[in-house]
């Protein structure tokens, strides 16, 4: 197991496309497993995408941890197959944006179709929290975060807050 570095804004890594899997190997198991190390690590983070560690695949880690139950689910090369018209608003957070917070609206329901570790297809309707997690991450492999929803006001807002906190904690390091 390792805990891998997250990215935070501005880097641009955050910013490419990733790629699709391809080859569903020992490789990609590690790769889960680490982002999940990662994600636990973290302590608030509900849902993690391999482009916030750095690799640049459409591969998604969510465990939403309700009634604090764990229940893990790997999402590769996921796809919003239909969204509700209805949408809903409300506030996220992202790992590679510690600190900050914002509403967000989104659609309330989303049709996803994902392969799991196998290479197997499944397709599911997700809403409430779920839903918002997904399209979340979705996101991320798209290199969409969820500021770039925001003005260019709260956006810039957000840049400096990240920027202050990581000053602040290299001091204190040093
Ligand atoms: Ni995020």
């Amino acid at each position: 197991m390792s805990i891998l570095e997250i990215l935070t804004i501005p880097d641009k890594r955050l910013k490419c496309k990733s790629s699709e899997v391809k080859i569903f190997d020992n490789n990609l198991k590690m790769i889960i497993e680490d982002m999940f190390d990662t994600l636990y690590d973290s302590g608030n983070g509900i849902g993690l995408a391999a482009p916030q560690v750095g690799i640049k695949k459409r591969i998604v880690v969510i465990d939403l941890k309700e009634n604090n139950k764990s229940s893990p689910v790997v999402f590769i090369n996921p796809r919003i197959l239909k969204k509700s018209p209805e949408k809903s608003s409300n506030e996220e957070g992202c790992l590679s944006i510690p600190g900050y917070y914002a509403d967000v609206e989104r659609a309330k329901e989303v049709e996803v179709e994902w392969l799991d570790l196998k290479g197997k297809k499944n397709k599911k309707i997700y809403s409430g929290l779920f839903s918002i997690c997904i399209q979340h991450e979705i996101d991320h492999l798209d290199g969409i975060l969820f500021i770039d929803y925001l003005s260019s006001l709260k956006k810039k807002r957000a840049i400096e807050k990240v920027k202050k906190l990581k000053k602040k904690k290299n001091e204190e390091t040093t």
